[in-house]
């Protein structure tokens, strides 16, 4: 077989392979960003280009899909086509079939996440159900704060006119995240200084609905600043700096009846037993190990 021969079956070979949907996905990615990489006057070329490219797909889409729906037989193929991903991908694209409203959503959600991040904040959608989006709020855009009110309007404005099947935006309740203290660290020893333990105080001079600040030092020499919150008799040991930026918290305000505690310089808001940030993902106060043993509050500084 000659060199031309190989050549030209490895052509052919390698036009007939199909590509996978994430290929084609990355292969428009990058022609998009080098499009945007242009000069002005050779984008808008390509612009034009890309748009008269696609003017003739779409007209051509248009017929394909009239003529399929005509008959029975060419319905069901043209239903069991629509359901392939690259084939939906295609007609959505050109606006001949419409994303369902769970795609839809979250395609508006992508443009309007840059905005929600960039204050700290998210959104994420958790289902839509008889025109209505349910959505997470996680970070910034919690809280009862004008900013967390705007960036909410903006989520429930993006759904509500950007996607046609959604007429109302409800918001889910967050799950708190559990603060885990392996059972080793809470066990008190009968040599409990040398294993790290500090006495605090008494457990009765913590004031409810308040806390209190302790510099401890440990047998070993190890310091901490910490604070003990006191949330209807449940007393809860943090360390005493602030998640954000690891400023003091023991001026916090605490609010009992919602079991969180602001921190005073930034406004974080904080679950109080857990430790758990309402205001930004992610971020968690650090819970020590404490025991209250004989009346005695016991913090373990050492982990
Ligand atoms: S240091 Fe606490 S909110 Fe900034």
């Amino acid at each position: 077989m000659s060199t031309t021969t190989v050549a030209a079956s490895a052509a052919t070979a390698d036009a007939s392979a199909e590509p996978t949907f994430e290929e084609l996905a990355r292969r428009v990615d990058e022609a998009v960003t080098a499009v945007a990489e242009l000069e002005p006057s050779a984008r808008k070329a390509a612009d034009e280009l890309k748009a008269a490219i696609e003017a003739v797909h779409k007209a051509g889409l248009v017929t394909i899909v009239r003529r399929l729906r005509e008959g029975d037989e060419t319905r069901a193929a043209l239903f069991e086509l629509v359901d392939d991903p690259v084939v939906h991908l295609l007609l959505s694209l050109h606006g001949i079939v419409r994303p369902d409203p769970t795609t839809h959503a979250n395609r508006v959600l992508v443009e309007v996440r840059p905005q929600l991040q960039s204050h700290g904040g998210d959104v994420t959608l958790d289902r839509v159900e008889d025109g209505v989006a349910y959505v997470r709020l996680e970070g910034a855009c919690n809280g009862c704060s004008m900013s967390s009110v705007t960036l909410r309007n903006l989520v429930e404005s993006a759904l509500v006119e950007g996607v046609p099947a959604i007429r109302a935006v409800e918001v889910l309740k967050n799950q708190p995240t559990p603060t885990l203290i392996t059972l080793d660290a809470l066990r008190i020893g009968p040599s409990r200084e040398k294993e790290g333990w500090v006495r605090a105080g008494a457990a009765s001079d913590i004031p409810e609905g308040g806390m209190s600040r302790f510099d401890l030092v440990a047998e070993s020499g190890d310091k901490a600043d910490v604070v003990v919150v006191n949330i209807e008799q449940r007393l809860t040991a943090y360390r005493n700096e602030c998640a954000h930026e690891g400023l003091p918290l023991d001026d916090a305000i605490i609010d009992t009846a919602n079991g969180t505690l602001t921190c005073p310089w930034h406004g974080f808001c904080f679950d109080a037993s857990s430790g758990e940030c309402l205001s930004a993902p992610g971020a968690q106060l650090e819970q020590l190990p404490m025991r209250v043993d004989g009346g005695e509050v016991w913090i373990r500084i050492e982990t």
